[in-house]
């Protein structure tokens, strides 16, 4: 059975969704990665050269990973997130009250040209639409800017492929559910469905005023780790 919501109901479902799961968000990713999600925001972090000088902005920041991430490397950074529920997460944990915005993916409260660096961690395949996400990304940073993309992947190997989607598909929903919302850790896997082949974002990135763009496949291909640069 489906645990996606109608495209009109999706923006709403999906914050109220994040609203719900925030006090065990960080918990339950942590076990279900076996902590390998860190290791992957900091890969991105570091490859994207960020440091002191930076003004990052962290899209769909959730409780905040790459924003503090981005601070111990030394840059000005800030979170955005549409969940009260999250930024609160992110404020609990972290302080930092300043750090935290709320604000919409699709319109950003942002002046364009702010930021020097952008990135977004598993927030895609939340967004109703991607690419008026990636045009506000290449709005909000300063021609040359970086961005950084981080979500999950379908392995390009059958065995591989084989073992994650039952990972995904059968114990993510079990564990989640367990121990959090079984209804999000539902959606969860399903919403991979949402998101579009490399070819399809390559071409939204293009169009949105990024080039270069690179992606790398850790976990042999069930994450995502995509580059690129503000023309
Ligand atoms: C899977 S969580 C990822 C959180 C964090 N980036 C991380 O790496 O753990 C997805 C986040 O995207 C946020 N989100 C989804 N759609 C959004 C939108 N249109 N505008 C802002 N935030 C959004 C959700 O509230 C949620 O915090």
């Amino acid at each position: 059975m489906s645990a996606l919501p109608p495209p009109e109901e999706k923006a709403a479902a999906v914050r109220s969704m994040f609203d719900r799961i925030s006090p065990s968000y960080d918990r339950v990713n942590r076990i279900m990665t076996l902590n390998a999600d860190q290791r992957w925001r900091r890969a991105l972090v570091r490859k994207l050269g960020v440091g002191p000088g930076d003004v990052v902005l962290d899209l769909a920041c959730g409780t905040g990973d790459f924003t503090m991430l981005c601070r111990e490397a030394g840059a000005e950074a800030i979170g955005v997130d549409f969940s009260g529920g999250m930024l609160r997460a992110a404020s609990a944990r972290h302080g930092e009250c300043s750090a935290w915005v709320q604000g919409d993916a699709l319109a950003l409260p942002i002046k364009a040209g702010t930021f020097t660096v952008a990135v977004s961690g598993f927030a895609l395949r939340n967004f109703v639409d991607i690419a008026p996400a990636m045009r506000e990304l290449a709005r909000v940073l300063k021609p040359g800017g970086r961005l950084g993309l981080l979500e999950v992947d379908r392995p390009g190997n059958p065995i591989v492929r084989f073992g994650h989607g039952m990972y995904f598909n059968r114990v993510v929903p079990l564990v989640g559910g367990a121990l959090a919302d079984r209804q999000a850790y539902r959606y969860l896997p399903q919403s991979a469905s949402y998101l579009p082949p490399q070819d399809e974002l390559v071409r939204i990135l293009v169009d949105a005023g990024f080039h270069r763009v690179q992606k790398r496949s850790p976990m042999f291909g069930a994450i995502q780790s995509v580059t690129a640069i503000r023309r």
